[in-house]
């Protein structure tokens, strides 16, 4: 059994658009990405919690993008819109585990942010390394249980409405739509509890941030408070995209949906984030763009005594 991805299938330009679009953007996470990893991993000064915690969100970046935009490519390359049954639960289960353990990163790396301005006396008794090592197994620990969880529920259905998906990858409200009647309710109630809990951090991260933002706005120096803003802000952007693209496409009335509306709606939650979350954090991180640089110049430096001394 397999099922068809048909969303891009109508028209040769779209193919083609659809083709090139998701190539740049997933080059562009790619880079993005792994020169966040290397830049963290790289330097020691970089080695602290908010530097960790990024690290994840990065790894997990590549991990979500990787699991839907190279097949889509594939399929609109070679004109083969057909997915496997396991192919496609894998999506999915790789999709949930690393949007799942994406957000509960976020999540940890606001109550980060929280105290290293709010309580920065407590700060190495709260983030010690130990506590950064256990939130972080939590993180990925959750994406875990809320993949399995759908996942087997999900292809655990019987589905009588055919294999076709109105999509561009195996998105959990498509397959649904297939399923026989009434048998989608258990699943539906999970999705109830995973939205939830999704409100319960957002409702956390929120107030995380009006207590950072009442704090900064007390710092006497304006280079402080610039400081401060710079690295929150970001982050707030790129919760807010999340949450508000993931909200309009899990909590929508049926009504209002029409096709192009949710193919940008679930690019913009899907395949975007991953792609701008590196430029989001680097834009305004002196501290990262720096070690940025110190790498890049380190690597030159390198290529070019490794060419001068092949030359002799
Ligand atoms: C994730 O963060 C934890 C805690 O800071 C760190 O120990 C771990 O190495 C990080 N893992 C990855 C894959 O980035």
């Amino acid at each position: 059994m397999e099922f068809l991805l048909l969303v891009f299938r109508d028209t040769q330009e779209l193919q083609l658009l659809h083709f090139w679009f998701f190539l740049g953007i997933y080059l562009a996470a790619l880079l993005g990405n792994g020169l966040v990893i290397t830049t963290i991993a790289c330097d020691q000064h970089l080695h602290t919690p908010m530097y960790f915690f990024l690290l994840n969100l990065s790894v997990l970046n590549l991990g979500c993008i990787s699991t839907t935009v190279p097949k889509s490519m594939a399929s609109s390359l070679w004109d083969t819109w057909a997915i496997s049954y396991a192919g496609c639960a894998a999506q999915v289960f790789l999709y949930f585990f690393s949007a799942t353990a994406e957000f509960s990163c976020l999540t940890i790396m606001a109550y980060d942010r929280y105290v290293s301005i709010c309580k920065p006396l407590h700060y190495g008794t709260l983030l010690s390394s130990r506590a950064c090592v256990h939130m972080a197994a939590a993180a990925w620990a959750t994406g875990f249980l809320n993949a399995v969880l759908h996942t087997a529920n999900t292809f655990s259905l019987p589905l009588c409405k055919g294999n076709a998906l109105d999509q561009f990858f195996c998105e959990l409200l498509q397959i649904l739509k297939l399923s026989c009647s009434d048998s989608y309710l258990r699943e539906f109630g999970l999705l109830l509890v995973c939205i939830s809990v999704t409100l319960i951090s957002f409702v956390f991260i929120v107030v995380s941030y009006v207590q950072i933002f009442r704090a900064v706005l007390r710092i006497p120096s304006e280079q402080g408070r610039h400081k401060a803003f710079s690295t929150c802000l970001p982050h707030l952007l790129v919760v807010s995209l999340f949450v508000s693209t993931g909200t309009y496409t899990y909590l929508k009335p049926p009504s209002i949906s029409s096709p192009s509306l949710n193919l940008v709606v679930s690019i913009l939650y899907s395949v975007v984030p991953p792609a701008v979350n590196p430029l989001i954090y680097s834009m305004r991180n002196q501290e990262l763009k720096d070690a940025l640089r110190k790498l890049m110049a380190g690597w030159f430096s390198k290529a070019i005594n490794c060419s001068s001394s092949a030359h002799h």
